[in-house]
């Protein structure tokens, strides 16, 4: 079935198969009173001016003159977790450190223990509720990771629970093992059997197709660039690409294990160095930047102006999880993107669009308004796209289509 959008006041769009680098990262298409053409759940043609005349039994959609980007791409969220962490407010307004709360058994390790109560029915259904709203605010592809079970039962439980969403809801999910998110409480003293433990589960998570990338949080008293480098190795043997938690609050070593290993991702980046800038440019490695954590926990934002001087394709995601950053709207993170990673808004779309697509390894399929992309879209309730970075706090997503059909409307 045809489809076609026209009224479009600004279609915005970065272009491309890959991500896009250095000042192409801001160079986007702008088409003015611009339409749409679409097969089913692909684009079939994008034009300015005048929309092709089509028959009655082509479906039509009036923009009203707004503007239309691709859809949102969700790049490193932590979907998928039991219960929440309110009771860390106090502590965290105190100023007591994410690591030292995590040290005390808190932070993750209380989630790992909410998560394991949990059925993998009530995760679905806890999940599902944030998809619908994340799905309302333009998100059509999002990341999820495990990594709050930290064993065996709980990290399968949480990689079928994001199987079983993205069979029940419209948003499409990129799965990721990270069993190496901290060291379980029981392990604490034998770190080299938790280690092995988590390799002897990458099987059955290929096995099973559970998983498409594996992450690793390397971070000071978490896991060390060597342990990073061993489990992201030994998962690229059974098909799983490599992401990283790197320079959250210290420069360890991550990000190099990073360019070397030839990561699709490298995520936080808050402390990174030159030397960490030269490896992901060297690698070939999407720097996933996180912009509501560094607001969330009171710390400096990435410094994405040198990743981009530096060729590094940088990427804009939310982290949402229950412990740094428990809120998932990624419009705020463009605009915090704005204003305080100082990137253009034109470099802020492609970070949350083709960028982030490129981190998830889907650059090719989506990412992007061009024909033989998938039709994934949002209308704005804006007439151009400085209005979406003018404004804040409030949902300026109008309609949302994934895969060619309209998900979400305000109407
Ligand atoms: O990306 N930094 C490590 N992991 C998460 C936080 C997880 C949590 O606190 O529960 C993050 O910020
Ligand atoms: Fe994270």
């Amino acid at each position: 079935m045809k489809t076609l959008i026209h009224n479009i006041a600004v279609l915005a769009t970065p272009v491309g198969q890959k991500a896009a680098c250095g000042m192409s990262q801001g160079e986007i298409n702008i088409l003015h009173d611009a339409y749409i053409l679409l097969e089913d759940d692909r684009i079939l043609e994008v034009g300015e001016g005048s929309a092709p005349s089509v028959g009655p039994e082509i479906q039509r959609i009036d923009a009203c003159g707004r503007l239309v980007t691709p859809g949102l791409v969700d790049a490193h969220t932590h979907l998928v977790f039991g219960g929440w962490r309110e009771h860390e407010l106090a502590l965290k307004r105190r100023g007591v450190p994410y690591l030292e709360i995590l040290a005390q058994g808190g932070g993750i390790l209380s989630t790992v223990k909410m998560t394991r109560e949990a059925t993998e029915e009530e995760l679905v259904e806890k999940a599902s509720k944030v998809l619908k709203e994340m799905l309302a605010l333009g998100v059509t592809t999002c990341e999820a990771k495990s990594g709050y079970g930290l064993d065996e039962a709980t990290e399968l439980k949480q990689l079928r629970a994001i199987r079983e969403l993205g069979k029940r809801q419209p948003v499409e999910l990129v799965p990721t093992y990270l069993g190496a998110h901290a060291v379980p409480k029981e392990y604490k003293e034998d770190r080299e059997a938790y280690m092995e433990l988590m390799e002897a589960l990458l099987p059955k998570i290929a096995e099973e197709k559970l998983a498409e990338f594996c992450d690793v949080f390397c971070e000071t008293g978490v896991f060390t660039p060597d342990e990073s480098e061993r489990i992201l190795l030994a998962a690229q043997k059974h098909g799983l690409r490599s992401k990283i938690h790197s320079d959250e609050i210290d420069a360890i070593g991550g990000t190099n294990v990073a360019g070397k290993i030839r990561a699709a991702s490298a995520e936080h980046l808050i402390a990174i160095t030159p030397e960490g800038i030269s490896a992901l440019a060297e690698g070939g490695t999407v720097a996933v930047l996180l912009p509501a954590t560094s607001f969330y926990l009171n710390k400096p934002y990435a410094p994405a102006r040198a990743m981009i001087e530096a060729g590094v394709p940088v990427a804009l995601a939310s982290d949402f999880n229950p412990g740094s950053c428990p809120g998932f709207n990624l419009q705020l993170v463009m605009n915090l993107g704005c204003w305080k990673v100082n990137m253009s808004p034109e470099e802020v779309l492609t970070a949350v669009t083709l960028n982030a697509a490129a981190a998830c390894g889907r650059a090719e399929r989506i990412g992007s308004v061009e024909a033989g992309k998938q039709a994934d879209l949002v209308i704005w309730d804006a007439p151009n796209l400085e209005y979406i970075f003018y404004r804040f706090g409030e949902n300026l997503a109008n309609t949302v289509i994934k895969n060619g059909k309209i998900q979400y409307t305000k109407g």
